[in-house]
């Protein structure tokens, strides 16, 4: 039986599944009301599962299906699932007008095994990607279990994740957050309250404001469970369920923190999407997500 944060997180993208393809419009990117950073992050995904021969590749949470008709086009045998309905009957939509079977879609939530076991009759995948699911999930581990029952021994995994590591760069309440609770964990109370007090006086401790549902749905994004990860942590992670050649690619990239972008203007959009596949170690800070790659031993 599901609980209310995985009800929530399926009611939220059930609300999403019509408008979610606008995403992935290049002609949109100026005018889009949200950075289009789920195109950059196609483009990483698309360029690995190439690089890699991929053949068969499985996508956990498929979102309205564009990522996974993209990579039917490069000639992948591909299939998937989600966990919200909407979504599930978007993709499938989409699907048969690529002239692709609807039925490598199901409903399916990565953290319930058995929900994803019948997609592998066919056998295991060359390469497991998820993108936009990770901060959803209450049990990493158990995602990370359910991605390597879908890989082939030396198949690839692409999880993406929010880049804690980017609060450092916010000048916000996250860097606050960042500093307090994870840096400082270990340091007496009496100095984190000295830190914290000038902390509020530095940084612009009312952002980011958290985002509502907007208009024709219940929920918003920071309304539902929507976790930040820490790539070290996360690396860690991954080799400890037995995953190796641990690397990060870094995406979304900001040329200053979100809170100036008003005041920048148009040309804070332009200078992002020009950082784009930099691939330097500032995407550590600069960018508020990353993708990481991960095999099994062969
Ligand atoms: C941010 S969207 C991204 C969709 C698609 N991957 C893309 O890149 O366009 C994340 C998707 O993951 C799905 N999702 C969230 N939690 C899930 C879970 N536990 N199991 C399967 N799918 C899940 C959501 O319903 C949503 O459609």
């Amino acid at each position: 039986m599901a609980d209310k944060k995985t009800t929530d997180v399926a009611a939220f993208y059930d609300a999403e599944a019509s408008d979610y393809h606008r995403m992935y419009q290049r002609e949109n990117f100026a005018t889009l009301e949200r950075y289009p950073a789920n195109y950059f992050r196609l483009q990483i995904l698309v360029r690995r599962l190439a690089a890699l021969s991929a053949r068969r590749v499985y996508e956990i949470g498929v979102g309205e299906g564009t990522p996974l008709v993209t990579m039917a086009k490069l000639g992948l045998d591909v299939a998937g699932c989600d966990i919200s309905d909407s979504m599930v009957a978007a993709a499938r939509r989409n699907f048969e007008s690529s002239g692709l079977s609807k039925d490598a879609i199901q409903w399916g939530d990565v953290e319930d095994a058995t929900t994803i076991a019948g997609q592998l009759s066919s056998g295991k995948f060359d390469g497991v990607i998820a993108a936009g699911v990770l901060p959803h999930i209450h049990n990493d581990r158990l995602m990370l279990e359910t991605v390597k029952m879908c890989l082939r021994p030396g198949g690839v995994a692409l999880i993406e994740f929010r880049n804690k590591l980017f609060s450092l760069f916010t000048l916000n309440r996250l860097t606050k957050e960042f500093v307090l609770d994870d840096l400082l964990q270990n340091v007496s109370p009496r100095i984190k309250a000295t830190v914290e007090a000038e902390l509020d006086k530095r940084y612009a401790i009312d952002l980011p404001k958290a985002r509502s549902a907007r208009s024709g749905a219940q929920l918003g994004y920071d309304e539902i469970l929507s976790k930040f990860h820490n790539p070290f942590e996360l690396q860690e992670l991954f080799r400890s369920v037995g995953f190796v050649d641990v690397q990060t690619h870094w995406y979304h990239y900001h040329p200053a923190p979100p809170m100036l972008e008003s005041t920048i203007g148009q040309e804070y959009r332009q200078a992002a999407i020009r950082l784009e596949h930099e691939a330097s170690w500032r995407g550590m800070f600069l960018c508020s997500a990353g993708v990481i790659e991960a095999r099994l031993p062969a």
